[in-house]
């Protein structure tokens, strides 16, 4: 994979953040690493799955390995796809563009956000001939809503993903300290808002300027009305599969399932929208035993070496979506970084998998794993 000379990029994604770091713009830094609040969710993320360990098993391994997994009709080479990030020209210039290269190449399935630098079509002819699918924040317009995803089943995007945990921006004290109020839209503090500089520019957003297109953001998007109505509203308008994101409970997961979605994301958003949240993959196990005979459970967030990815499978994910760490790929080398980045992980799991005594994923089970 890397020949004789050293990676451009480090091979230890759990420390690309710190590389990041060094060259990313404060306010790119500021928008990317941060959580919600104190950060105690985004932490807890990566400490459940620290008290987790795999039991290697030995000489059981035959000469095939195989990684691969059809989700929701998709095929995949490996249970790994890319969650959908928003705003990737902050950490590049070619931002989706360069990301959905990266995914295509090596097979994996491009996620596109609602909330993406460049548009549903220009990412999709970027993603040319790959898997995608479309991330949806549900707006509260539902025009806007039916246009969007008109839009995706247009340019051939397979599958839509509700996410529900962000019907308001979470408390991101980074990001509100560099002064970036629509966060506050629709809160109960909105009366930031009523400040003679915001109040003009919410009357009339002009979108060409992007200041005022945030204002917009801010109108359109705080949505905490959000209801199971409105998820069936997206069922009767998309005709491939339904995913809902941000299932943190296993009575929303059947909820879910009694609303005919056809699969959930187990999610805290990275840790980015309620602090102090249960862990992602404390949530999984229980999920999973819950509707995992009716529904695809994804997982993400902490998700960071092919361990991780190993422990959630066992745990009960059929994939996994990967965040901030090919954002720092993408900041640090562009198209090539998420590549590096995705690659990395693809290999550490398949080693980690053979040397734990799988020729498959799908072998994985609790048995799998004790507890530290
Ligand atoms: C996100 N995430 C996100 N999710 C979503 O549904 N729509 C979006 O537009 C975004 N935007 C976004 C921006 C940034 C900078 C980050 C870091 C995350 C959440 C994302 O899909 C995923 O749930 C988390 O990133 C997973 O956690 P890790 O892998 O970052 O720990």
């Amino acid at each position: 994979m890397f020949g004789n000379t050293p990676p451009k990029l480090t091979t230890d994604l759990a420390h690309l953040e710190e590389k990041a770091r060094e060259t990313l713009s404060a306010e790119a830094m500021g928008y990317i690493v941060p959580s919600a609040g104190s950060g105690a969710t985004a932490r807890a993320n990566r400490e459940a799955f620290d008290r987790w360990r795999i039991v290697p098993r030995m000489l059981r391994n035959g000469p095939e390995r195989d990684l691969s997994c059809t989700i929701l009709g998709t095929e995949m080479p490996a249970p790994v796809m890319l969650a959908p990030v928003g705003v990737q020209t902050l950490a590049h210039s070619e931002g989706e563009l360069a990301t959905a290269r990266a995914a295509t190449s090596l097979g994996l399935t491009y996620t596109h956000s609602t909330q993406a630098s460049y548009s549903i079509e220009a990412a999709a002819e970027a993603s040319g001939d790959g898997s995608r699918w479309f991330q949806l924040y549900f707006p509260n317009e539902r025009d806007l809503c039916v246009s969007f995803l008109e839009r995706a089943k247009t340019a051939a995007y397979s599958t839509v993903v509700v996410t529900l945990d962000t019907t308001m921006l979470g408390w991101r004290p980074a990001d509100l300290d560099r002064g970036f109020l629509p966060f506050l839209a629709g809160s109960g503090i909105a009366n930031y808002l009523t400040d003679p500089v915001f109040a003009g520019s919410l009357a009339k957003p002009p979108e060409e300027d992007p200041a005022m297109a945030a204002l917009r953001f801010a109108q359109v998007f705080p949505n905490p009305g959000l209801s199971w109505d409105d998820i069936a509203f997206v069922r009767e308008h998309w005709d491939g599969p339904v995913v809902v994101k941000g299932i943190l409970s296993a009575e929303d997961a059947k909820l879910a399932a009694d609303n005919g979605v056809d699969g959930i994301v187990v999610s805290n958003h990275g840790g980015r929208q309620v602090d102090g949240a249960i862990a992602a993959l404390d949530a999984l196990p229980g999920i999973a035993d819950t509707v995992g005979d009716r529904l695809t459970v994804l997982f993400d967030s902490g998700v960071r070496t092919g361990a991780d990815v190993v422990k959630a499978l066992a745990l009960g994910a059929q994939a996994v979506l990967l965040g901030r760490p090919y954002l720092y790929g993408l900041a640090l080398d562009g198209q090539q970084g998420v590549e590096h980045v995705l690659k990395c992980l693809l290999a550490e799991l398949d080693i980690t998998l053979t040397g734990a005594g799988y020729t498959s994923h799908r072998e994985l089970s609790r048995e799998s794993l004790v507890t530290a």
